[in-house]
């Protein structure tokens, strides 16, 4: 069919790409601070993925442990991210947290509180106390609804559908982007004086992923590699331990840890609460990568279930209970499985959940390589190292976005003029044209072979030989990318935006296939096969920078140090660190 896209352009002082959590938040901010905001989102505005994010929102209010700071939390962070974390982000966090939770609430978040009014905290993994607020088991949602409620007081623009194909750069600043609309094709030249992206992380690129169709495909991690700048800690991707397994469509949708926070067991098939034999003291609620591990074990070692997986069980905890504390995982299983967890264990095993590296910032403002070009949130690296605390992931959206898009906003108005460049618009519009074109490849069909490829090659247990052939594997699909067929018509221009997913999945998919490669150890939840224990000669972050021709570059830099006194907080928290050797 013929179509006629409509070409447009729009002008404002901060651009946000993104309208998740940090999206949202970062355009709240900037409008605070008096710049002109424009957001634009690839989905519809209120089904960012943030929605997903279940269980909870780590800052340190004592509600029910009152010995709980700021510097404890920063310290189980270090911590379990087994100090790849850069101190300096950590530190931001955990300070801000506090009031980054109370704000939300006062802007009328939904979160649970105690008979006597204050919010309430639960266990999640790996925390020293209890110090996760949440809202049911819809934390994410309530968090994205109330800040967008913030942002529509504000009367900030959201436009939705809006597929961004390139940044616009000039002189190594960033000037703005290149969308088209999903369904109509009409393009629009974004121009801003500074951009904000917050699109999330790359864990789609999984064959079992807790993301849905079409997000978390790196997007924004490369059109920021295509701006110019580097990426960071690729390797380090968290596996939830409980994902669905069945049926196709649900697979690998998370189950929330706050089932286990609530006192859920993890039994294998012969009926053993197996977390004994891999952390006897913390046991289900012991760190994500660890339970990925043994939950990876037990089936690899043919004590699964069924359908390849372990089991995770609610019974003994009464259907009152579960349907106040965890309404969604109830109805989650009914709807997919028709299966009542108030009376039958639910079948899981590990699923791609987090992206802990992405593109490399600076710790305060998470300004980018690129002059006037900040990100926020997942697609970030620096916060959590090899392994993600629960709950901290809705409060890096909160702080984080609130600060790139502050910082995003000085930077516009401090600006005495704005570059601009005609060629720049020109070579974005025609990359797109060129992409539009008859051919014998499907994106469907290679967006699946790059899944397939990173859960085999690329998965929980990792080593030198899968990587090279998954590598391989990457270079035949890269060669098939010309001859994607993409045909826009009255439908929309959905091909369109897949064949650019491709292209970003396998600039994601190779980083982290190199990452993972100069990784030669087991830390947090990179596990490799053939290096199964920690070196510590690797306390460093892999920053992934490409040259000229396309080709990935990776060196080691160190972690910056921690500073003054939180380090007597880190050395007390250290004894309890039992890092790797689960592989041996
Ligand atoms: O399990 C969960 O509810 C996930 C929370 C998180 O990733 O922070």
């Amino acid at each position: 069919m013929t179509h006629n896209p409509k070409f447009d352009r729009r002008v404002c002082s901060v651009l946000v790409i993104g309208t998740g959590g940090a999206g949202v938040r970062a355009a709240v901010a900037a409008r605070e601070a008096g710049a002109d905001v424009v957001m634009i989102g690839r989905r519809p505005r209120l089904d960012a993925h943030t929605v997903l994010a279940a269980g909870g929102i780590n800052a340190a209010l004592g509600t029910i442990d009152p010995q709980d700071t700021w510097q404890q939390h920063f310290a189980d962070t270090l911590r379990e991210g087994y100090y790849l974390s850069d101190p300096r982000v950590v530190e931001i966090m955990t300070r801000e947290a506090a009031a980054a939770v109370l704000e939300l609430a006062e802007w009328g978040c939904p979160f649970a509180r105690t008979d006597d009014g204050r919010l309430d905290q639960r266990f999640f993994g790996a925390h020293t106390y209890r110090r996760t607020c949440y809202a049911g088991d819809y934390t994410g949602r309530a968090v994205l609804y109330t800040v967008a409620e913030r942002a529509r007081q504000l009367e900030i623009p959201v436009i939705e559908n809006q597929y961004v194909s390139r940044l616009l750069v000039v002189d190594g600043q960033c000037f703005g982007a290149l969308a088209f609309d999903i369904h109509s094709g009409d393009r629009c030249v974004f121009e801003a004086d500074a951009v904000v992206l917050c699109t999330g992380g790359h864990t789609r690129n999984w064959r079992r992923s807790s993301s849905r169709r079409d997000e978390n495909y790196g997007e924004g991690m490369w059109l920021a590699v295509e701006a110019g700048c580097r990426l960071m800690d690729m390797e380090l991707v968290q596996f939830h331990p409980t994902g669905m397994l069945w049926p196709e469509e649900a697979a690998g949708t998370l189950v929330t840890e706050a089932v286990r926070g609530e006192g859920g067991h993890l039994v294998n098939a012969e009926g053993e609460r197996f977390m004994r034999r891999y952390d006897a003291e913390r046991m289900e609620l012991s760190t994500r990568d660890r339970i990925a591990l043994a939950n990876y074990t037990e089936v690899k070692e043919g004590r699964g279930g069924p359908h390849g997986g372990v089991f995770l069980d609610v019974t003994h905890l009464g259907k009152e209970k579960i349907l106040t504390k965890l309404p969604r995982m109830y109805r989650q299983f009914v709807e997919y499985q028709l299966l009542d967890i108030s009376k039958q264990a639910m079948e899981v095993a590990p699923t791609a959940h987090y992206s802990m590296g992405g593109i490399a910032v600076d710790p305060a403002a998470h300004a980018t390589d690129v002059r006037g070009l900040y990100a926020a949130g997942e697609c970030t690296a620096g916060l959590h190292g090899a392994n993600r605390l629960g709950g901290n992931s809705l409060v890096e959206t909160l702080v984080f976005g609130k600060r790139a898009g502050s910082a995003a906003a000085d930077f516009s108005l401090e600006r005495e003029m704005q570059p601009r460049s005609r060629a720049a618009i020109a070579r974005a519009h025609s990359e797109l044209d060129a992409l539009v074109h008859t051919g014998s490849e499907l994106s469907r069909q290679l967006q699946r072979e790059i899944r397939d490829t990173m859960w085999e090659r690329c998965g929980v247990v990792r080593s030198a030989a899968d990587l090279t052939d998954g590598l391989n594997r990457l270079a035949d699909i890269r060669s098939r990318l010309g001859d994607i067929d993409v045909r826009p018509n009255d439908e929309g221009w959905g091909d369109l935006a897949h064949a650019l997913d491709v292209r970003a999945m396998l600039g994601t998919a190779e980083a982290t296939m190199h990452g993972a490669l100069a990784r030669t150890e087991t830390r947090g939840a990179h596990n490799r096969s053939d290096f199964p224990s920690l070196d510590d000669s690797l306390v460093i972050n892999f920053v992934c920078s490409r040259d000229a021709n396309g080709q990935f570059t990776i060196t080691g830099e160190p972690v910056p140090p921690i500073s003054g006194e939180l380090g007597s907080w880190v050395d007390a928290a250290k004894h309890e660190v039992v890092p790797g050797g689960l592989l041996e």
